[in-house]
């Protein structure tokens, strides 16, 4: 019997490690028990371990059946193991350090009755039967080298698929060529600052407010932020026109994150001639820019110069967070050294997820999800508009005009505070502009509410309690608003 076969048994159905060389000296029975019951006192084999069938075992071990039985019969006999009709032989023995999922003591994402929390989709409006289709055309179609390791830059099939949506849908100029598949827009900027830091850059520009993982994510990769006022117009330019020696600036000019601005048409133009004179980046951060309800989008900055930026898509908002797709539509200039830093990050993203979408965008299923979910987040949206204006008239309302998101402006961090804690008091998850983080310097104070993250049957209970938690917070008194007054449109 080599080692392998004596620690190791796989082809037994149920795998199982057991140090069964070491026992067995003492004769084979002595040498399973032995290794069963170390393995129990250690805590690596948990209360209601499935253990393998004893043909099989036998097998794998290469002896014969009976010598399985005896070993399982002491075992259980010293009350190591039971046998349970039907569903085979597990353990009995706790050895006080319980492994399943359930009783790992790790923090747990705080569970919201009603989740309002900024930058989700509605997770029970994921389109599951149509996602399991077109994994499943995609898995009886596909050629068994696609379950291999492919290119960095992410499958052939899936950039020209994704290349005519967003040429057709978001504007782009764009070719298959263009595009490298990542896991999300987290993944894609953290390639973005690594790449131009090992080219020499040492200074990133970002949008104040913005996440604090983004701001992290380029700092981590060596460079120091320059942080950009933002305002009704969207980011200061002119700020950017004065900073030195800036290797890129990344924003999120079709609606602010989490401000909810539209960079105006004037502020766009200069940023562009801003980026050809100096030779800097522009990373277009298209996080939820298929959600517009009111007014024009005026367009990805992609489509109008190419060759200076890099633009961020996701299915995070689209399908759902845990599907982690997303690309980057990429300048010829950085094409291979973005391509080099994904291989050293992951080498490609993974080709099961890559193929379900594929089919998905194909069938036009991508479309008509974009489509069916824009219709429902608006009437959300203005459900919300009309729950907050009934219960608190003077509260003010920002950034409704697009996404997933509304802000509602407050006095200070005070109020703020007062509002989060009566909000949350009322089971609803939302956001703290000042608490969440998304300023360095001295910021505006407010709640970000999110109107898509619930799920369907819970939503009008969540606009209930939000408003009448909201009826209980002082009014911001003046109209300085950024990302605009609230509109709402049926
Ligand atoms: C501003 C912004 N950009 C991008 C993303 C999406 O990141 P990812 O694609 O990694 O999920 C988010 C998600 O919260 C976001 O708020």
């Amino acid at each position: 019997m080599s080692k392998s076969q004596s620690q190791e048994w796989s082809n037994s159905g149920v795998g199982l490690f057991l140090d069964f060389e070491r026992h067995r000296h003492r004769g084979l029975r002595a040498g399973i028990e032995t290794g069963v019951r170390d393995a129990i006192r250690s805590g690596r084999l948990a209360h209601g371990t499935l253990l393998p069938p004893t043909r099989a075992l036998a097998r794998d071990l290469r002896v014969s059946r009976r010598t399985v039985v005896e070993a399982y019969s002491q075992l259980a006999a010293e009350g190591w193991i039971e046998g349970r009709r039907g569903s085979g032989t597990v353990v009995a023995f706790a050895a006080g350090q319980e492994r399943g999922a359930d009783t790992i003591r790790e923090r747990q994402p705080v569970r919201w009755r009603f989740d309002m929390r900024p930058g989700r989709p509605d997770p029970s409006s994921f389109p599951r039967a149509e996602w399991l289709r077109a994994l499943r055309r995609a898995l009886a179609v596909a050629p068994d080298d696609a379950l291999g390791y492919s290119s960095p830059r992410g499958q052939l099939a899936l950039r020209a698929e994704l290349a005519g949506y967003l040429g057709r849908a978001r504007g782009l100029r764009i070719t298959p060529a263009d595009l490298l598949i990542t896991t999300g827009f987290t993944q894609g900027l953290g390639l973005i600052a690594r790449c131009l830091a090992a080219a020499g850059a040492r200074r990133i520009a970002i949008e104040e407010p913005s996440m604090p993982l983004h701001r992290a994510i380029v700092r981590a990769a060596g460079h120091e932020l320059v942080l950009l006022t933002v305002d009704q117009d969207g980011v200061r330019v002119d700020e950017l026109e004065h900073a030195r020696e800036v290797a890129a600036v990344v924003l999120t000019p079709n609606r602010q994150h989490p401000t909810g601005a539209m960079l105006s048409a004037r502020r766009r133009s200069r940023l562009l001639e801003w980026a050809r004179d100096t030779g800097a980046f522009i990373v277009e951060d298209d996080y939820d820019g298929e959600f517009r309800y009111d007014g024009h989008p005026l367009g990805p900055l992609q489509g109008l110069e190419p060759g200076v930026v890099i633009y961020a898509g996701t299915t995070s908002k689209t399908l759902a967070p845990a599907v982690r797709l997303g690309w980057l539509a990429v300048p010829e200039s950085l094409r291979r050294a973005l391509t080099r830093e994904k291989e050293l990050s992951d080498w490609h993203t993974g080709a099961l997820d890559q193929l379900a979408f594929t089919e998905l965008l194909r069938g036009s299923g991508y479309d008509r999800h974009i489509r069916k979910m824009r219709l429902r987040y608006r009437s959300r949206r203005d459900a919300v508009i009309d729950a907050i204006g009934l219960s608190s008239p003077a509260l003010q309302i920002t950034g409704a005009a697009a996404g997933l998101n509304l802000l509602i402006r407050l006095a200070d961090a005070a109020t703020e505070g007062r509002a989060l804690a009566a909000i949350r008091a009322a089971g609803v998850g939302v956001e703290g502009l000042i608490e969440g983080g998304y300023y360095e310097r001295d910021g505006l104070a407010g709640v970000v509410i999110g109107y898509a993250a619930a799920s369907e049957h819970t939503f009008h209970g969540a606009i209930e309690a939000l408003a009448g938690a909201l009826s209980t917070v002082v009014p911001h008194g003046t109209v300085d608003a950024i990302g605009g007054p609230a509109t709402r449109s049926r």
